[in-house]
């Protein structure tokens, strides 16, 4: 996927690998975003006590904080298998059929990206979520009839890093809507002591947190981090990870000490030098990166409009005192504000 590369410091391929084996089996290995994990924890009590299969679900959140992970850690706690798809991979009904005649009863079915599934695929998929069952077209014209077929009870689990562009009629049958925030320093020094402990490297309680400090608040990125830094002190040095020799790693991989990536200052840097700060539309901003409106929104605003190095203001994206502090400019004096709702951080 090409948001695993705009996110890590190694091959793509080989992260994904230790992503996979770092992934927690069972929702108690599951770090932070406690509210999420005590709700799924009574969904999952409730559904095993009734004998019902768990509510649809859908996980909405930016890249890498944990999606995929709750939905394979959810069949885990329920003792059900789990069938994973994701949206572009369904172009038609039929590409559902496999999946929908494959389950078992109260198994998941996850579909990632669900916000690209085709509207005649989301569809044919509303009488499964309400109904368990689905409605099958056989012949053609005249001769064309259509008869419904029983699924077994069965959950949904939908992830989306698009929320806003999930249709009405698919969010409403999702009995359950979770939304992931980025970890805070203290969760993600924690994630990173267990995977250093997983990858047999031992490391300091402040090389934990210098690695936490500086991925993003996200988890993927703590990995990738890690697994870098396990390689610099394994070519460099002795295999451990002080916070010294981790320092030295996240510097050789040019991860600044905020934490930002190269598309962070990249996206600061094109903003600040060659739209004056802003107000500017995302387009513009895209175009001159050379990367995608869609990576942009989707996998490197949602972080900076959190700790604030930008706003979205209705005339574009504006950046703050933050970001000309990091990049080590001057911020200029505050603009008197053009008409109302320049800083209506919500709009965009
Ligand atoms: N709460 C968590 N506790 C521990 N590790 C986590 C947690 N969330 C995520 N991780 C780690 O981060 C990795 C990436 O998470 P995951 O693949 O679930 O993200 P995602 O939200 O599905 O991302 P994407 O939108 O790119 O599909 C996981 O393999 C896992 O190792
Ligand atoms: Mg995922």
């Amino acid at each position: 996927m090409a948001r695993e590369k705009v996110l890590t410091t190694a091959p793509a391929d080989e992260v994904s690998k230790v992503d996979a084996a770092l992934r927690p089996k069972l929702l108690r290995e599951v770090v932070g975003q406690r509210k999420v994990a005590e709700r799924l924890e009574i969904a999952v009590k409730a559904s095993k006590k009734l004998g019902e299969p768990l509510g649809h679900i859908i996980f909405d959140g930016p890249p890498g904080l944990g999606k995929t992970t709750f939905a394979t850690v959810l069949p885990n706690e329920l003792g059900t298998s789990i069938q994973m798809t994701s949206g572009p991979a369904l172009s038609k009904p039929a590409d559902l059929l496999p999946f929908l005649t494959n389950l078992d009863e109260g198994s998941v079915l996850f579909i990632d990206e669900i916000h690209r599934m085709p509207r005649v695929v989301e569809e044919f998929i509303y009488p499964a979520m309400e109904d368990f069952r689905i409605d099958i077209v056989l012949g053609e014209g005249m001769s064309a009839r259509t008869i419904s077929m029983a699924l077994k009870r069965f959950t949904l689990i939908g992830a989306t890093t698009r929320s806003g562009m999930l249709s009405g009629p698919m969010r409403d049958r999702f009995k359950m809507h979770e939304h992931l925030e980025f970890y805070s320093v203290e969760d993600l020094a924690t994630i990173v002591r267990v995977n250093a402990a997983k990858l047999n490297t031992p490391i300091t309680e402040t090389a934990a947190v210098e690695l936490a400090q500086r991925s993003r608040g996200t988890p993927r990125v703590a990995n990738a981090r890690l697994y870098w830094a396990r390689q610099y002190t394994n070519a460099l040095h002795d295999g451990s990870l002080t916070e010294e020799i981790t320092r030295a790693a996240l510097d050789k991989a040019e991860v600044d000490r905020d934490g930002l990536d190269k598309n962070d200052r990249k996206y600061l840097e094109t903003l600040i030098d060659l739209f004056a700060g802003g107000p500017t539309g995302i387009e513009a901003l895209a175009a001159t990166m050379n990367l995608s409106s869609d990576t942009l929104s989707d996998e490197i605003e949602p972080y900076l409009l959190r700790e604030q190095y930008i706003i979205r203001s209705p005339r574009g994206r504006v950046a703050m005192p933050r970001a000309y502090t990091v990049l080590g400019k001057p911020a200029p004096r505050p603009k008197a504000p053009e008409g109302p709702g320049l800083f209506d951080a919500a709009a965009g």
